[in-house]
């Protein structure tokens, strides 16, 4: 895809492709650390590769036909992958990101009714509320503005933007610090052990993951608790109850919606899956926008004269197609959900419309990178640059829509994509109105893999009152 408004490039630090492949002992090394340098020059190139990893065959799938194929056609064979739900599903249980088959599709229908557009929507005033509060943070009468890390505080900001959304702030811990709760959890218990690479039996006791489950045992009583105080609310025709996500789901417990373990588990699912994911892509966009300065005026242009009408926060997301542009080229070039992972559950045949054909055999690996497949030469002009202009309504069309998937596709396509998108668009404006954010001479993240793509070394930047004259 041509850039359009024939502007420079800056093209955002990533690995660069291997030309040799790594020994055993490097994947390994790799994958614990870093599997983003993985990758070597066929996976962005060729359409798929079939190879072996710790005695598995794995399929690297870039080919848009093939990944519908896979995610859409033929989804009830690729169910989610062993070692993917080896780390998730002891924290999630029978959220909807780890559970599978019947439950499943039942708990997918029942919450259906509570992401929709309608609700997100509902949600867009609290979005702004709390950005609006945390943008109050940055405010300074130093010309230099404050240096803060990026990273942290877009975590924080929307964790704050789902607890208000989720519990209304209604949370009932002992100590308060959910934030660090959930931050911990996800440290400790969200990542592969060398155990699972292994493939060594589910009794043996992860080592990397005790800490996570002190805290995840924690952390599950005071989801209980929120949530028996909340039941009592709702039963009790005086309180005022929030319509927030709680109260949704609450009222979709029982036979035909919910069980109450079952709602539990969602909860930490949603706040697992819904503020680290969106937190990333942000401080990626910010990064991304420091570099470009034209891009960053014609944001901020169209931020002042959206805000200057007063125009409603629901609208934000349709009348600030440049703040979505930057946000959704933020997540192609570092999609924070890197890799989708799925398994042959038997042996398949897939024909490309050219009558090209491959086979699947059962327990084959695939892998679905949308950290590939966006950046991949068959799919992408010009594709590790960011140029938030591919996004922009007249070239939208131009996407197929299975070269890009930050939010995965088919049956099991995030159920929080509009959602994120809306809150994404009103923290941006919230803070590009007030605030210019520029890198300073430590910020140098690199992208690295964990449960999510996260800017390696934390995410150092200058933060500034608008209207102080910033170094270009
Ligand atoms: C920029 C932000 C986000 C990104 C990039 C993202 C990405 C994804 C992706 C790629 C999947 C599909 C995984 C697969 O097929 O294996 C997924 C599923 C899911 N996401 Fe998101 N997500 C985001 C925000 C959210 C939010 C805000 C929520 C909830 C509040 C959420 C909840 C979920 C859930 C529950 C699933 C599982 C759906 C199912 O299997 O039926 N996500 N997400």
């Amino acid at each position: 895809m041509a850039a359009v408004d024939g502007l420079d490039r800056f093209e955002p630090p990533a690995p660069v492709p291997r030309t040799v492949p790594p020994s055993r002992l490097e994947i390994i090394r790799t994958v614990l650390r870093n599997p983003l340098e993985l990758w070597g020059e066929p996976s962005y190139t060729l359409p798929w590769i079939e190879t072996r990893f710790f005695g598995r065959t794995t399929l690297i799938v870039n080919d848009p036909e093939l990944i519908r194929h896979v995610l859409v056609e033929n989804s009830t064979n690729y169910p989610m992958d062993e070692i993917r739900q080896l780390v998730l599903r002891p924290i999630l249980r029978d959220g909807l990101l780890t559970a599978e088959g019947d439950v499943w599709k039942r708990s997918r229908k029942a919450m259906a009714p509570v992401f929709t557009p309608r609700h997100a929507r509902g949600f867009a005033r609290q979005m702004l509320e709390q950005s609006e509060a945390f943008a109050d943070r940055y405010a300074t009468t130093d010309p230099d503005g404050l240096v803060r890390d990026i990273s942290v505080d877009m975590t924080e900001l929307t964790y704050l933007i789902l607890a208000d959304t989720l519990f209304s702030g209604e949370i009932v811990a002992d100590n308060g610090d959910i934030a660090g709760d959930v931050e911990a959890l996800l440290h400790h218990m969200g990542r592969i052990d060398v155990l699972d690479l292994l493939r060594a039996p589910r009794w043996l006791p992860r080592l990397s993951r005790i800490r996570g489950y002190r805290v995840l045992r924690k952390f599950r009583s005071v989801v209980r608790k929120t949530m028996d105080a909340r039941r009592s609310a709702m039963t009790d025709t005086r309180a005022n109850v929030p319509r927030d996500f709680l109260t949704l789901l609450l009222d979709i417990e029982g036979p035909q919606g919910l069980t109450s373990a079952e709602i539990e588990d969602n909860i930490l699912t949603f706040i697992g899956a819904g503020h680290e994911t969106t937190a990333r892509a942000l401080s990626w966009t910010l990064y991304c926008v420091a570099h470009s300065p034209a891009v960053r005026d014609g944001m901020e242009a169209e931020i002042d004269g959206v805000l200057a009408e007063g125009a409603d926060p629901v609208e934000w997301i349709d009348r600030m197609p440049r703040v979505r542009a930057a946000f959704e080229e933020a997540l192609r070039l570092y999609p924070p959900a890197p890799s989708i992972n799925r398994q042959a559950f038997a042996d398949d045949r897939f024909v490309a419309s050219n009558g090209k054909s491959l086979d699947i055999r059962k327990g084959t690996t695939v892998l679905i990178m949308p950290w590939t497949l966006h950046r991949h030469a068959l799919h992408w002009e010009n594709p590790r640059a960011f140029d938030p202009s591919r996004f922009l309504p007249e070239n939208r069309e131009r996407i197929g829509r299975f070269q890009y998937l930050p939010f995965g596709a088919g049956p099991r396509v995030c159920i929080g994509a509009t959602f994120a998108l809306q809150e994404a668009v009103i923290a941006l404006a919230v803070l590009m109105q007030r605030f210019r954010f520029s890198v300073t001479n430590e910020t140098r993240p690199w992208p690295v893999q964990k449960l999510t793509t996260q800017p390696g070394g934390g995410l150092p930047m200058r933060v500034r009152p608008r209207g102080v004259a910033t170094p270009q």
